[in-house]
């Protein structure tokens, strides 16, 4: 079954902010950029990586990169432009936030055993940790919640459906199931964290080592 993965790094950053007139995946972390080691962890699980860019990065040199497209406006309009360059041969589709790139090989190994054994989407969880409230509203029950990761991966023809149309989602695998598909949550990792704040990047710091 051919792999194919699309890392998504066309984000604004607006909530960590610029840092040098670049967003934070293109932030040093261990002597390279963040987004390098979600692509090195991508290339490492797929035949071909798909890297999703601002519109003005689009021409800079990617060699762990099989195909560099440009995003668009929200995170679902930058994986369509991703999904629009990856080969049709391509069975399984895993999609990477460039924003987590702390290796995690386990997590990618367990997504893709939940698709071939049958899932439409694999997402990876982890238990949530603070107490919950609804905003205006109550504290509710955390039990009842987890928190969802990428790296996600997808039977192709599901990934591929859920985008047919123009769904907005923070992530796919929420896509995926309103489509009609299947997903499967298996266990994420706490090390798996998403850099949205410059806490984030020392963390990633310490966890790269
Ligand atoms: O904004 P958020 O932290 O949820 O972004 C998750 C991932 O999606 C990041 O890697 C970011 O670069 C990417 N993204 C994108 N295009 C957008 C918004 C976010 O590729 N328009």
């Amino acid at each position: 079954m051919s792999t194919w993965a699309i890392v998504v790094a066309a984000g604004r950053g607006e909530r960590f902010g610029m840092t040098h007139g670049e967003p934070k995946q293109y932030l040093p972390l261990g002597g390279r950029r963040v987004l390098d080691w979600s692509l090195e962890a991508a290339t490492a699980h797929a035949g071909g990586v798909v890297l999703v860019v601002p519109a003005y990065a689009v021409d800079r040199h990617e060699p762990l990169a099989s195909a560099v497209v440009a995003g668009g406006q929200t995170r679902s309009e930058s994986v369509r432009a991703g999904l629009a360059a990856v080969p049709e041969e391509a069975a399984v589709i895993v999609v990477h936030d460039a924003a987590r790139p702390v290796p995690v090989p386990a997590v990618w190994d367990r997504v893709l055993a939940a698709v071939a054994a049958g899932a439409d989407a694999a997402v990876p969880a982890v238990p949530v940790t603070d107490t919950l409230r609804e905003v205006g509203g109550d504290t509710v029950d955390r039990q009842r919640f987890v928190a969802v990761q990428t790296p996600q991966a997808f039977r192709a023809e599901a990934l591929r459906r859920a985008h047919a149309s123009t769904g907005e989602g923070t992530d796919d695998a929420s896509l995926v199931e309103a489509a009609g598909g299947r997903v499967v949550v298996v266990d994420g990792d706490v090390a798996n964290i998403k850099i949205t704040s410059a806490v984030d990047l020392l963390l990633a710091e310490q966890l790269c080592r």
